[in-house]
């Protein structure tokens, strides 16, 4: 086996996953999902934790026997510090701190939204990796921002939401039509049945290059409202048109002010990351830049776009690499800044 082998642990949110790194090949990447959640139309902070400790020691020991790696093989061990919620983020960090200090090897903290972007580097996320500068739109259930990456640990946000984030948009937006949750794959796949320009929602009006969405979760509720008591089954007749109006609106604010970036800084690579990335007309969106703007896109493979260890051991690598370790008395944190 050639190259350093890392363990990644990710426990941010309600994903407990494990991944073993080689270079830059994942061996493996298991993850547990929590559906416990789905019947609360979110995330329960203390059902997730609970849930990570009883997923945690499997999920770990399924990475090692699918890569076929013993424990001893591997020199270092990464794991996601934050953001996320304390009490899921603390399952992580306290399983990868106990088996870093019994296996004797390096502890190797790693910020989650990095890892998301650093995501392209995995060997098989792209047919290339993208090139620096690049502009990475960041899209997920808790946050939505561009990202001018400089380099590998040189970021800077260059716009953010003031608000809701755009997966958290489409979770909200599912609730209202009685979705389960996460909402956001469900109205993806419903919109393929559906005319996206069948209903029109009210679009932010945002300075520079943040986002709002919160804007566009009210209007949708407003109008729902309002169809219901005039039809009390118009949810049920119209789901696959209201799917693909709400879908088409909240890409179209994310790529509008993604566009406004590339032609402002002149940069051509662009990717895009996080779980909302997974979404089949965002994806369609980046793919008609190519011809449109001369954008060199990327996309990553399905399995690297939500919460996934893969990212975390990606990341573990670099800073490996960099020799940038961890002291063992470190403690998770919630809020993490790129
Ligand atoms: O990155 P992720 O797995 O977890 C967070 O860090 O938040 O992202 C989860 C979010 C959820 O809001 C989910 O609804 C959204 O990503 N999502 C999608 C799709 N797949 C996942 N949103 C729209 N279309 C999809 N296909
Ligand atoms: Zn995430």
């Amino acid at each position: 086996m050639s190259g350093s082998i890392i363990l990644g642990i990710e426990s941010s949110c309600d994903d407990t996953s494990a991944a073993i790194i080689s270079g830059n090949k994942i061996l493996s990447n298991v993850a547990a999902n929590q559906e416990i959640h789905n019947e609360y139309g979110g995330v329960v902070p203390e059902l997730a934790s609970r849930a990570h400790q009883q997923n945690i020691i499997p999920v770990v020991e399924k990475a090692f026997s699918k890569a076929n790696i013993q424990q001893n093989d591997i020199c270092a061990i990464g794991f996601t510090r934050g953001p996320g919620l304390l009490g899921s983020l603390l399952v992580g960090t306290s399983f990868a701190k106990s088996l870093a200090m019994s296996l004797d090897v390096p502890l190797i903290e790693v910020n989650h939204l990095q890892a998301h972007i650093l995501a392209h580097f995995i060997d098989d996320a792209n047919p290339t990796s993208p090139t620096f500068p690049f502009l990475c739109l960041t899209v997920s259930g808790g946050h939505t921002m561009i990202v001018l990456v400089k380099d590998y640990f040189g970021m800077e946000i260059i716009g953010k939401t003031i608000d809701d984030a755009a997966g958290e948009a489409f979770d909200k937006i599912g609730k209202i039509f009685d979705l389960d949750y996460p909402a956001g794959p469900i109205i993806d796949k419903l919109a393929k049945e559906g005319n996206p320009d069948a209903f029109q929602f009210n679009k932010p009006r945002m300075e520079n290059y943040d986002y709002s969405f919160s804007g566009i979760k009210t209007s949708v509720l407003y109008f729902i409202q309002k169809e219901v008591r005039k039809n009390p089954d118009f949810i049920k007749e119209n789901l696959n048109d209201l799917c693909a109006s709400v879908q088409k609106s909240i890409i179209e604010i994310l790529m509008n002010k993604l566009e406004k970036a590339s032609v402002d800084l002149n940069i051509k690579d662009v990717a895009i990351a996080g779980g909302v990335s997974a979404n089949s007309a965002l994806r369609k969106a980046m793919e008609n830049n190519q011809e449109k703007l001369g954008w060199n896109i990327f996309i990553p493979k399905f399995e690297y776009t939500t919460d996934n260890a893969a990212m975390i051991a990606m990341v573990a690598k670099l800073k490996y690499e960099r020799g940038e370790f961890t002291d063992i008395r470190t403690t998770a944190t919630a809020k993490y800044d790129l």
